[in-house]
């Protein structure tokens, strides 16, 4: 785009300040750096609660751990090459760990801009008037936070987070109608006026309409959820006046259900980038995936990896930065080999260079599928023993 701020108004109305413009233009392009894509670290829980792994269930969920875990994430050495933003939980963001030193700057100091996730979730038992239960158990949904949403973006701002995200759900069922035009019409709604404050203070909105994969239909029923849902989207971004050259999107990779037939990394492939391209403008610089719940016979971290690389490999030539934006299939490994080592009482800075050295290496292997080069099998992984069912639910 042109440095020139007249030029990246275009047709927007001015509701934003040019300088406004050109910073969230800056944050979105570093953020899309080649080969870097997030670490979502923002789980409301710790983090290994969310990884479906029985070592990890045993470790107490308090602050204290959750400091001295994500400590560990971010003075991973070298993290920077690989990530670009680090999204955090509010509590992350004005945390430190035991040495007083402020979470955030740790992340700052490695060369990786953090985010804060700020959609105050959902409940799951008071859902969307008239919605029909889904797969997740519960009615289709809506994600609380916008009241004080100004605030507390200026806030975080303010503290040194220069992006945000938000995430809203929604569940296929194809024999019920879902997902209804009700819960796509809140969500999109929603998302563009979060994303619309967000621009207002600075902050480069990641926009997560994330369509969950349980329940039993084929890649097809979720290629037709998505791309009505991506199509949607666009538009409320649009009446909302984002700005989209400062924005970037989180969507789910268009796959089969959890229960449902198994398609193949290529078809994986296939589906999810025609979706993109049938509703996602070129002017939007990112998409970085969410890896999403998997089959507990399954490697998470490498299907992820081997479903991104696939696409990078088979469309070389995208419009926009096409990358990762993982939480579990970025941490498992890392979380298990920290678990097991605080579990076991072993030395804590082995223990911690251990885990360090599992997130390099998936981030780096990510890192290679943003390129399209991911070879499977070269990245260690603990792999599917010791599975469990992970918590889902607001993240
Ligand atoms: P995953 O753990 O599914 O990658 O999700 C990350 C995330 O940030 C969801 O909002």
């Amino acid at each position: 785009m042109s440095s020139n701020p007249t030029l990246a108004i275009g047709g927007l109305p001015a509701n934003l300040d040019a300088d406004i413009l050109l910073e969230l233009k800056e944050t979105a392009d570093k953020l899309c750096s080649p080969g870097k894509g997030f670490l979502a670290a923002d789980e409301s829980a710790g983090p290994w609660l969310r990884a479906g792994h029985s070592e990890a269930k045993k470790v107490p969920d308090n602050a204290e751990n959750r400091a001295a875990y994500r400590s560990v994430c971010f003075t991973t050495p070298g993290l920077s090459a690989n990530i670009s933003g680090v999204i955090l939980h509010t509590e992350t963001l004005y945390q430190e760990n035991a040495d007083g030193v402020a979470l955030v700057d740790l992340i700052k100091g490695q060369g990786m801009i953090p985010g804060i996730k700020l959609d105050k979730g959902y409940a799951k038992d008071k859902g969307l008037a008239g919605t029909k239960i889904g797969p997740l158990g519960h009615q289709e949904t809506f994600c609380r936070g916008i009241d004080d949403l100004q605030k507390r973006a200026a806030d975080a701002y303010a503290r040194g987070a220069r992006f945000a995200k938000w995430r809203n759900v929604l569940q296929i069922d194809p024999a019920q109608g879902l997902p209804s035009d009700l819960a796509i019409q809140e969500a999109c709604t929603n998302l563009a006026r979060y994303a619309a404050i967000c621009q207002s203070e600075r902050l480069v909105p990641i926009v997560e309409p994330e369509i969950v994969p349980n329940g039993n239909h084929d890649i097809f029923a979720c290629a037709a959820a998505t791309e009505r849902v991506l199509a949607a989207q666009f538009k409320a971004l649009s009446d909302a006046n984002v700005y989209l050259e400062g924005c970037v999107l989180k969507p789910n990779m268009v796959k089969n259900g959890l229960e449902g037939p198994q398609a193949t990394s290529e078809e994986i492939a296939t589906l999810t980038v025609q979706a993109l391209k049938r509703t996602v403008p070129p002017a939007v610089p990112g998409i970085f995936f969410l890896s999403g719940e998997m089959p507990l016979d399954m490697d998470n971290e490498e299907a992820a990896s081997i479903n991104l690389s696939t696409m990078n490999a088979m469309f070389p030539n995208l419009p926009w930065h096409l990358s990762f934006s993982f939480g579990k299939a970025l941490q498992k490994t890392t979380i298990v080999t920290w678990a097991k080592g605080v579990n076991a009482g072993d030395d804590v800075a082995a223990t911690n260079a251990a885990a360090q050295k599992a997130l390099l290496n998936r981030s780096a292997a990510n890192s290679q599928a943003v390129l399209g080069k991911y070879v499977a099998g070269s990245c260690a992984s603990v792999g599917t023993d010791g599975n469990i069912v992970q918590a889902a639910g607001p993240y």
